[in-house]
């Protein structure tokens, strides 16, 4: 299945982007489609790493640390960036070795791009939450768009101020920022960076691989997931949707699939009848415990039209095609 691209390309006037935390997960494939759409040379990518991946090569890169305020503020400024997209963060897993710089990383380089948008140095920005953003005592199944969020993880805790701020910015200061709450994202052209959903991508490489995969979280703890085609499709989307249908400006609550571990594998038999699954959960279990079996994205849907493609077993299909061993 083939995701239908539907995207507006304006021919009087080509925003110029930059995608900070361009060599990640979301980030690779995001500026590959980005381009596709506004060109190449209007799509900056920029991370802290010394060189992007080659697929990222048709394109502007730029090393750049979110970081370093000035350094960004001056890059944004002299380039005459329109839309910033800004994935660079520590993800929940990583996040829970090190909260200090978790803290951080996921805040600082907010507020360095919403000061700029408030400066109207920015047209858009868009920065991406979490399902991170609900905890234990949030309703865990079809978990609404507003409802108990008391994140236990100091990744959940960093995306719910984040949230916090974007809409400040947005009523305060008129900030056109634009974001979602991502569930687990599976791809196969870029490796997932230390989340607790990352098994979920791991396990197509070892069921080719190896025929078995030892899972880090219980057979039976359902997550909310998505294909990244779904993702991008969803983020492009939302930035190019006009600004009053936006109406909520914390984080919309997007759903792909809803599975656990062993849906996956059951999933996967269906293609490799062979294929075996254990488990060993270690410390991701408590995060993914905390967080929702499953998502209501009914006012992403009402709003500005979100439907997601891919169920579990096309997305199953195109990973056990695609993943590269
Ligand atoms: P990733 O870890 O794969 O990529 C993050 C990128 O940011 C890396 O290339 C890294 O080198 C870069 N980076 C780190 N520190 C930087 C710095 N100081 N300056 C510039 N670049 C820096 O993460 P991802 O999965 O692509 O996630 C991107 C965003 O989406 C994050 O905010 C994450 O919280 C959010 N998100 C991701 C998922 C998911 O399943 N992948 C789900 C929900 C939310
Ligand atoms: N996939 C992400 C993680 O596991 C959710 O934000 O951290």
């Amino acid at each position: 299945m083939k995701a239908k691209l539907k995207f507006v390309q304006t021919l009087y006037y080509m925003s110029k982007i930059i995608v900070i935390g361009s060599c990640g997960q979301i980030g690779t494939e995001l500026v590959l489609t980005l381009r596709t759409i506004y060109g190449a040379s209007n799509v900056i990518a920029a991370d802290l790493k010394e060189e992007c991946p080659p697929i990222l090569n048709n394109g502007p890169y730029i090393k750049m640390d979110i970081l370093d305020r000035e350094a960004v503020r001056s890059f944004i400024m002299e380039e005459k960036v329109d839309e910033v997209y800004l994935l660079a963060a520590l993800l929940s897993a990583t996040a829970e070795k090190n909260p200090d710089f978790a803290w951080k990383l996921n805040m600082e380089g907010l507020f360095t791009i919403l000061d700029l948008a408030k400066e109207g140095h920015l047209k858009k920005v868009f920065w991406p939450s979490s399902i991170a953003v609900f905890g234990p005592t949030t309703p865990a199944d079809l978990t609404p768009q507003h409802t108990i969020m008391e994140p236990s993880t100091v990744y959940g805790i960093s995306k719910q101020a984040g949230e916090r701020w974007c809409e400040y910015y947005f009523h305060k200061f008129g900030v056109d920022v634009r974001s979602i709450r991502y569930p687990g994202l599976i791809s196969y052209k870029s490796l997932p960076g230390g989340g607790t959903t990352d098994y979920a991508v791991d396990i197509f490489y070892k069921a080719k691989s190896q025929g078995s995969f030892t899972c880090f979280l219980k057979e039976d703890t359902a997550l909310p997931m998505m294909f990244m085609d779904d993702a991008i499709r969803g983020t492009i989307e939302l930035m190019q949707a006009p600004a009053q249908k936006i109406k909520i400006r914390s984080a919309y609550n997007l759903a792909g699939s809803s599975f656990t571990p062993a849906e996956l594998a059951t999933s996967i038999q269906k293609y490799l009848p062979d294929f075996r699954i254990s488990y060993e959960p270690d410390f991701r279990q408590a995060i993914a415990d905390s967080w929702p079996n499953s998502i209501d994205d009914s006012y992403a849907q009402k709003d500005w039209g979100w439907k997601a493609e891919f169920d579990t077993d096309a997305m199953v299909k195109i990973m056990l095609d695609n993943v590269n061993i």
